[in-house]
């Protein structure tokens, strides 16, 4: 089946000011300290991109990142990941701040957490542009939420359809291609 861009979901201006929402809140709550934050490859990039710069020059940012996949759609609901990239850098005793486009159920998110905890960070908090939580399966708590959504595929905005759509400025739902 096919599937194309259907309406606008979160427009530019609302993606703007809520990321420079989000990215005032962190600098309030980690003022004077260091922050690493870790983007999820790929769908975080665009989103984090836009976050760290919204974030004032009191928070001292440095970035890493970590790519994971989960192995095959049959066994998504297991929650078990593969990291494809590791960080580069150690997170012992530092804050960390996780970035991710979309928490879904949730699987991935409580798989890192567990695997990055181990690792003893000094804290580890969570942001996430988007939350479906109707979605959820496990149980994780996303310490900063830009946009609660409903059950809809979206695009746009560092998210994919089949690897597309990623540049588009907006959020987008798609829908299956009508034949004519
Ligand atoms: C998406 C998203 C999260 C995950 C969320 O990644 O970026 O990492 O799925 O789903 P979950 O909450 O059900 O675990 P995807 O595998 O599509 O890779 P991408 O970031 O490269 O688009």
């Amino acid at each position: 089946m096919d599937y194309e861009v259907a309406g606008t979901l979160i427009d530019e201006g609302r993606l703007a000011r809520r990321v420079a929402e989000l990215g005032k809140a962190i600098s309030v709550d980690y003022n004077g300290r260091e922050l690493i934050v870790i983007g999820i490859l790929r769908g975080a990039v665009i989103f984090m991109a836009d976050l760290v710069r919204a974030i004032d020059d009191n928070v001292d940012v440095s970035m890493d990142f970590i790519s994971v996949s989960s192995y095959g759609d049959s066994t998504k609901s297991s929650g078990v990941v593969r990291i494809n990239k590791d960080l580069d850098n150690s997170i012992k005793d530092k804050d960390v701040l996780i970035v991710e486009d979309i928490v879904d159920t949730g699987l991935t998110l409580s798989y890192l957490r567990r695997v990055l905890m181990e690792r003893e960070p000094k804290s580890l908090a969570i942001c996430s542009l988007l939350d479906k939580k109707e979605r959820r399966i496990a149980d994780i708590s996303v310490d900063y939420v830009g946009f609660d959504i409903p059950d809809l595929f979206v695009v746009g905005y560092g998210l994919d359809y089949a690897e597309r759509w990623r540049n588009l400025r907006s959020v987008h739902s798609v829908e299956p291609t009508v034949e004519a």
